[in-house]
């Protein structure tokens, strides 16, 4: 459904693509609850689910997943969690199924949580990769041995194509399986998470078990392309009452994140280059106010690591809008704020702005993977200026990095072929086309 009557697709330059991932914060929870009961009920697949079965095997990995494990796209981290005993730590890789004939030996974490207790979560990077190289890649030695595959992403360069899926508020209902399995139909090399991922913490002690069916459902994706992770407000799983009081606890032994190749401190906020794009990743629930670490390493980044002549398309992502914030001072004497709803959970717009300044960015939410809390629909009325197109719908975005100068951004609605694209629009870079207006 289309609200607000008005499509107004606008072909703003994009100097940045800022891709966030709104969602409720707790200030509204009242809101969002009352908000639930009346939206079209959405609900978890049953732990019985054909998507989260285990796999056959004694002790045989599951769960796997990878994500980049350096900057450049030369290396990969390889994760899996082995459930009846550590069982052998060792990937096997090689660019053909028959010859993997390199090795990597990986660490592993195990993490309690209340009365929960992970099984054996694995985590070993495969290095020296060669760029746009498909390797195969094998685990569970001793016992169950499974194998998948991979392609490495392009050298990053200033014309280098690449299309990206954009998926955010995944969770486990199944509208996420839609999601994932219309996602799957485009041919994207790498997934921008950006945040939310299980709703594990929806369940009563946060059962951590929804970590772990979670992560089988979404193997099929994510050990065979790398997804790239967002921290959001349903990772912190902070739960004093029943004394978990670290923050993130499941999400960081689950998870890893290439943060120290890229100089960051802490592996909620870090970067990595994917062909002609420069992605930053920024933490919405760590502090980033001024001279804080996140600012600092931000800063430094901005004004030093970030090179638009060799990556012209600069992506942040981020989980939550950061509007009350002027403590980034990339944001400061940025006009344009562009947001479709009210403050509640809101599911995804696609906004251009339409202002002149040639260093807006474009700003994009997108978070209706599919997650529980329902579709949020209560759109401001009447749609604003800003706000070039806006539709509650579960789904994905594919963004098509042509070259350096035109990428294509496409909304994918569930319910619809994955085929059908329900907004889209060209964008351009500034940095490249200085002087289009269009
Ligand atoms: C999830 O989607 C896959 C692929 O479309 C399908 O095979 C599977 O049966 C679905 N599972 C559920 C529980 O909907
Ligand atoms: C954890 O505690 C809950 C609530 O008491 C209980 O239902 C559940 O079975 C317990 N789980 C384990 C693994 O002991
Ligand atoms: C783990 O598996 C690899 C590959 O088969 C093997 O070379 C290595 O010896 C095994 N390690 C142990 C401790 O069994
Ligand atoms: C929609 O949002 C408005 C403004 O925040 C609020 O007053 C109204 O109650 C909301 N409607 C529903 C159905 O949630
Ligand atoms: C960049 O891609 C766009 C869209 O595919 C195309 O029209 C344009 O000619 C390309 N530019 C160059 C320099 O190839």
């Amino acid at each position: 459904m289309l609200m607000g009557g008005r499509r107004r697709l606008c072909l703003a330059a994009a100097l940045v693509l800022v891709v966030v991932c709104a969602s409720a914060t707790s200030g509204d929870a009242g809101v969002t609850s009352a908000y639930r009961r009346k939206a079209e009920a959405t609900v978890d697949m049953p732990m019985d689910a054909d998507v989260f079965r285990v796999p056959a095997g004694y002790n045989a990995p599951q769960q796997v997943h990878i994500t980049l494990g350096d900057q450049m796209g030369t290396a990969m981290i390889v994760s899996w969690v082995t459930p009846n005993e550590l069982g052998n730590n060792t990937v096997m890789y090689g660019t053909s199924p028959e010859k993997m004939e390199m090795r990597a030996v990986g660490t592993h974490t195990r993490y309690d949580y209340f009365n929960y207790t992970s099984g054996f979560i694995h985590h070993c990077t495969l290095k020296n990769l060669k760029h746009s190289t498909k390797y195969y890649y094998a685990m569970g030695f001793g016992h169950t041995v499974r194998t998948f595959w991979f392609t490495t992403p392009p050298k990053p360069g200033p014309d280098v194509p690449f299309k990206f899926g954009l998926i955010g508020d995944l969770g486990q209902t199944f509208d996420s399986n839609s999601t994932l399995s219309h996602y799957e139909e485009n041919d994207c090399g790498a997934v921008l998470f950006v945040g939310d991922l299980s709703y594990a913490d929806n369940y009563p002690l946060h059962d951590n078990n929804r970590w772990d069916t979670w992560a089988r459902f979404t193997e099929r994706s994510a050990a065979y392309q790398p997804w790239i992770w967002t921290a959001g407000n349903h990772e912190l799983d902070y739960a004093p009452e029943i004394g978990e009081e670290k923050p993130f606890k499941p999400f960081t032994h689950r998870y890893p994140t290439p943060y120290r190749a890229a100089g960051s401190t802490e592996p909620f906020w870090y970067s990595v280059k994917i062909g002609s794009a420069h992605i930053v990743v920024l933490a919405s629930y760590s502090a980033y106010g001024k001279y804080t670490p996140q600012w600092t390493w931000l800063h430094d980044e901005l004004a030093t690591r970030v090179d638009r002549t060799q990556t012209p398309w600069l992506i942040i992502l981020m989980h939550s809008p950061w509007y009350n914030s002027n403590g980034y001072h990339y944001m400061e004497g940025e006009t344009m704020r562009v947001s479709s709803s009210s403050g509640s959970s809101t599911p995804r717009s696609t906004s251009c702005s339409r202002d002149t300044n040639a260093d807006a960015p474009v700003y994009v939410t997108i978070g209706d993977g599919g997650n529980i809390e329902g579709i949020a629909d209560n759109f401001t009325e009447p749609q604003p200026g800003y706000s070039a197109f806006r539709e509650a719908s579960f789904g994905h975005a594919t963004l098509d990095i042509k070259n350096g100068t035109h990428a294509y951004y496409a909304w994918h609605r569930n319910h619809d072929g994955a085929k059908v694209v329900a907004d889209g629009v060209w964008l351009t870079n500034r940095h490249n086309m200085p002087t289009d207006d269009a």
